[in-house]
């Protein structure tokens, strides 16, 4: 377990223990944060499961794929930040991650 940090929409910040075996988008989603859609279920074909990512970012962070590049392009809220959360394993080097829900397509 690790600590991760959600930001909803309406600017509150909530602090959840982590799971390390999941993505960023699953601990979300299982949180019960139900802004976040992530419609496609984590196969990176939705976006709906976009995050800004403030604060936290390491080498632990993956790559951006083609594919995620892509769709996150299709969003309205794209900024140098964005990243789709079921791209994003949970790890221990992610502990204290802090990621904010973005807007609403
Ligand atoms: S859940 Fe659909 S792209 Fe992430």
């Amino acid at each position: 377990m690790a600590k991760l940090i959600v930001v909803t929409r309406d600017g509150t910040e909530h602090e959840i223990e982590g799971d390390t075996g999941l993505t960023v988008m699953e601990n979300i989603r299982d949180a019960g944060f139900d802004e976040l859609l992530a419609l496609c279920g984590g196969c990176c074909s939705c976006a709906t499961c976009h995050v800004h990512v403030e604060a936290g970012a390491s080498d632990a962070m993956p790559a951006m794929s083609e594919d995620e590049n892509d769709l996150l392009d299709s969003t309205t809220d794209r900024d140098a930040t964005s990243r789709l959360s079921c791209q994003i394993p949970f790890s221990d080097a992610l502990d204290g991650l802090r990621v904010r829900i973005a807007a609403e397509d």
